[in-house]
């Protein structure tokens, strides 16, 4: 059995963005683990027009490029770790417009994890995202990273690592900690439901 396979979703767009930094530095501390994979998923990659489908991707998939190419790309992961950003309190546009195209068979019984930044460590826009990965039967962790405004303007303006950030360090490993549990154990209980599916067929 191959190791699950976890996505890194970079979710802001703009020229100039912060999000690579933290992205990075996650991909990065990841990548020492030896039981799940890594790969960072760019929003930049799949621009995805305004959603103006004549129904919900639940009920019809979405017909266009970018949207088949990301829903073929999470289709691949078991997992996901949500960069976000803040945006008026909330995540940005641009993520919750590819979410809404997004059938949730993709996303279904498969973790979520979260690293916020922002004025608050990005925790009003991870709350919020909390609440929409619920309803697209994404499962939340618990363990998150926040990433507030000493750390961020210490890495943006006076050439500090994430690493020199003790508090920060610490939460990312809690955090992929909490979210390799759960990938492997949704994965196997993925698995069984499909196998007890086909069995039933
Ligand atoms: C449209 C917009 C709204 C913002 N609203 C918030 C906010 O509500 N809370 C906050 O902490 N920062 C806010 N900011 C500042 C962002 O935290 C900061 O610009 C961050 O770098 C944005 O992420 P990005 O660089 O990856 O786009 C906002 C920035 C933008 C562009």
């Amino acid at each position: 059995m191959t190791i699950p396979k976890i996505g890194i979703i970079i979710s802001t767009t703009r020229e100039g963005r912060f999000a690579d930094r933290p992205a990075n530095w996650i991909h990065e501390i990841a990548q020492q683990r030896a039981d799940i994979a890594f790969e960072l998923v760019d929003l930049r990659d799949y621009p995805i027009p305004m959603f103006d489908a004549p129904l919900s991707p639940n009920y019809a998939p979405v017909d266009n490029d970018h949207t088949r190419a990301l829903v073929n790309k999470l289709s691949e992961l078991d997992g996901y770790i949500f960069v976000t950003a803040e945006y008026n309190h909330s995540i940005s546009a641009v993520l919750k417009n590819a979410i809404d195209h997004v059938q949730f068979e993709a996303w279904a019984k498969k973790p979520a994890a979260f690293l916020g930044y922002g004025g608050t460590g990005g925790a009003r826009a991870v709350e919020q995202l909390r609440l929409i990965a619920v309803e697209v039967s994404l499962v939340p962790t618990r363990a998150a990273v926040h990433i507030g405004m000493e750390p961020y303007l210490g890495v943006w303006k006076e050439g500090k690592s994430f690493n020199d950030y003790a508090h920060l360090v610490s939460s990312a490993g809690l955090m992929l900690d909490e979210l390799a549990w759960y990938a492997k154990t949704l994965r196997t209980g993925r698995d069984v439901t499909t196998t007890e599916t086909a069995l039933a067929a």
